[in-house]
């Protein structure tokens, strides 16, 4: 391995983790062994699987590595095996604590209409064919890591359970400034989702983003609250180009936008810090009920290595190399069970992964 190759850390996880990891791996394998990407894999411990091992979600050298890493590629944690665990033990804080760790608090969340899916979207297909959103989910901050949180008990007995969502304006300008800059690549609409007109969090936001968005004025900002832009993402999805939101909204959001894309197991995520560094996932979780049978589809992933070679490896060709697979692949009608349609005989993860592989030739 030459001196210049990207260091690539792989943390496969939990439940559907290692089969669509093993697929995405391959797929990396591919572009490096015949078409000269300089990388370098490393396997790391995240999540349950890392609780078994190490007792800790997050161990201390997974975190190094990461640190030391060009970017991580995060399969998926989670089971019923560690939910009953205390709360420091659960494999989601693995994740949520790489994300603080690190300082990923942009993340890319793209819900595209692939044209041969738009009849697996669950929604009319002239409502979602062309779709093409980008959800721009603040995350390192809000509900999910506000102080003071907990489960007390009260005088009288009684339990009582808090969390406290805050944001600082620098944390809301700095990921509004990244909105409003991909916008200008994209349509150059930026719609901002809060919850203004009942938080004082969600009034400081609407007010950060109207004077960062001064700044741009060749971009359209509009805002929304968060209850309406969940219609609105149902009833007319195709008004929007990029959402601009919180921590907590654009987890809730960017579920319900996988779905008018036809399943869950198509959307990749790029999780970047300030200087673009980044963790890449599939936004779907560990799927336990399918978990180690070869069902659970490996594009999210596949794609997630797509956006890490464009955003952290700066190697643009070899990702559409990857996205031009995928897309013949659906092309040609292969499908594994969750985008499958009445008439289609679904393959598994590792024949999806084939696919790929086949496809880039
Ligand atoms: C996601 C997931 C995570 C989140 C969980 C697994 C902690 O739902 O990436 O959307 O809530 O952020
Ligand atoms: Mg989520």
């Amino acid at each position: 391995m030459t001196s210049t190759a990207k260091k690539i850390l792989v943390l496969a996880g939990d439940g559907i983790g290692p089969e669509i990891t093993a697929a995405t791996v391959a797929v990396l394998e591919r572009l490096r062994s015949d078409y000269g990407l300089a990388i370098d894999m490393t396997p790391g411990d995240v999540g349950g699987m890392a609780v078994d091992l190490h007792n800790d979600p997050l161990p201390p050298q997974t975190l190094e590595a990461a640190r030391a890493a060009d970017a991580v590629l995060f399969g998926s944690v989670g089971g019923p095996k560690w939910d009953s665990l205390p709360r420091p033990l659960r494999p989601e804080q693995g994740l949520l604590r790489l994300r603080s760790g690190l300082g990923l608090f942009c993340n890319l969340r793209p819900a595209i209409v692939h044209a041969p899916l738009a009849a697996a979207s669950t929604l009319k297909q002239e409502l979602v064919s062309g779709l093409d959103i980008m959800i721009l989910r603040e995350l390192t901050g809000d509900i999910y890591f506000g102080q003071p949180r907990g489960i007390e008990t009260l005088a009288d007995g009684e339990r009582r359970g808090f969390n406290t969502m805050v944001y600082t304006a620098s944390e809301i300008e700095r990921i509004a400034h990244h909105a409003f800059r991909i916008a200008r690549g994209r349509a150059g609409k930026v719609c901002s989702v809060d919850k203004a007109n009942v938080l004082e969090t969600m009034e400081l936001w609407r007010d950060v983003v109207t004077e960062v968005g001064r700044q741009y004025p060749d971009v359209q900002l509009s805002h929304m609250y968060v209850d309406n832009a969940a219609m609105q993402l149902v009833r007319n999805p195709r008004q929007f180009d990029v959402i601009l939101t919180g921590n907590i909204f654009g987890d809730i959001l960017s579920d319900l936008a996988s779905m008018l894309t036809g399943s869950i197991g198509m959307l990749p995520s790029a999780s970047l810090d300030e200087s673009g560094k980044g963790m890449y996932e599939p936004i779907h979780g560990s799927a336990p009920d399918i978990a180690g049978q070869d069902k659970a589809n490996p594009l999210a992933m596949i794609l997630s290595a797509a956006m890490m070679l464009r955003h952290s490896l700066k190697e643009p060709v070899h990702a559409e190399r990857i996205e031009r697979a995928v897309a013949s692949v659906l092309e040609q009608g292969i499908r594994t069970a969750d985008i499958a349609g009445p008439g289609d005989s679904p393959i598994g993860t590792r024949a999806m992964g084939e696919a790929v592989l086949t496809a880039m030739k």
